[in-house]
């Protein structure tokens, strides 16, 4: 289990900007006043439900079993408990509330975040099991990611690199994958860059900071639109960004306004399931490139004039000048 909240290197300011920027009241803008306040039912409210729990904790002296209200109909309940209970016998979670986006190979959750934590909500992102059956087959992709053995060590072996074929193989080498999503998440953040705030990982699942108001989770950039100065703002910020990671030796991957969410005048870059480190395969540039790409394109219809291999090419030299 890699719990991360309480440590960060560098980059961010001071230990307690994830519970403060999480814990920023909300204020309501006019059209929010405007929207029916939504009723919930009182066992479901995250008050009670965690006052429920002190309560239990209280009386018997042990913290009662992991039982998100939210998953009592839920087909997936067992294997979502099995990939959050975890989290919530950590004194991260103290509840699921709902679904944020189910995607084809992972689906994120809203939960209510455990006090020690200093955020009130964080995002699960739970992968399915259908991930552990099928493996993905990019060459660029494979060649470039290390395989880890349980105890995080580097196996260099190419047969093991290639793919053990038994399900257990299969298994170590999926979730090798998510907690290399995971540390990744987790040098970025540390190096400053605006990607949210990674708190732990174990197995199939990924616990992280939510972005976003609970009833309300951040959209993506791809389903808002923006002003034109706040536009050239945003294609700087997320170009830094690219730039910052290559120097982390990062390069997304599958970088598009299809994997940024926007909140309150920000982006928050996410999803680096598919991020590869140079030093692994040179190879990878054509991914630099289609990451910037996908970022100019989209800035394009605000009037954002960038060419994209030129940047490309200046980034991946200023990168391989540092490098050698
Ligand atoms: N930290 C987060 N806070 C709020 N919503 C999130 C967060 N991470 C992911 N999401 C939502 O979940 C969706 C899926 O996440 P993503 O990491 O892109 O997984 P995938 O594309 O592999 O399904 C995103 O499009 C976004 O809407
Ligand atoms: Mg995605």
């Amino acid at each position: 289990m890699r719990s991360f909240i309480l440590h960060k290197d560098s980059g961010h300011s001071p230990e307690n900007e994830l519970a403060s920027d999480m814990q920023a009241p909300v204020e309501d803008s006019p059209s929010d006043q405007k929207k029916p306040v939504k009723k919930s039912s009182y066992e479901r409210s995250v008050d009670v439900q965690r006052w429920l729990q002190e309560q239990a904790l209280e009386e018997s002296g042990v913290k009662p079993e992991f039982n998100p209200t939210f998953l009592a109909s839920s087909r997936d309940a067992p294997w979502i408990l099995s990939s959050l209970t975890h989290f919530y016998e950590q004194d991260l979670i103290t509840d699921v509330l709902h679904v944020v986006k189910s995607g084809k190979e992972a689906t994120v959750y809203c939960c209510a975040a455990h006090p020690a934590t200093g955020a009130e909500y964080l995002a699960a992102k739970v992968y399915r099991p259908r991930m552990f059956r099928s493996l993905r087959n990019d060459a660029i992709y494979r060649q470039s990611r290390l395989v880890h053995d349980e105890s995080g060590h580097v196996l260099r072996d190419k047969r093991r690199q290639r793919g053990n074929q038994s399900e257990s193989g299969r298994a170590l080498q999926i979730s090798s994958w998510i907690e290399y999503e995971f540390e990744t998440q987790r040098l970025l953040y540390n190096a400053g860059a605006d990607v949210p705030c990674p708190v732990s990982q174990i197995g199939n699942a990924v616990l992280m900071e939510y972005i976003g108001a609970v009833d309300d989770p951040a959209p993506l950039l791809r389903e808002v639109s923006l002003e034109r100065d706040e536009a050239q703002r945003l294609f700087d910020c997320i170009l830094n960004n690219i730039d910052l990671w290559l120097s982390y030796d990062r390069i997304h991957g599958d970088l598009s306004a299809y994997n940024i969410l926007y909140w309150r005048g920000n982006v928050s870059i996410i999803d680096f399931a598919q991020a590869v480190d140079p030093h692994q395969n040179p190879v990878v540039y054509s991914l630099l490139v289609r990451d910037i790409e996908r970022i100019c394109h989209y800035f394009a219809r605000y009037g954002v004039v960038a060419d994209a291999n030129e940047l490309a090419t200046e980034m991946w030299t200023r990168y391989m000048g540092v490098l050698w």
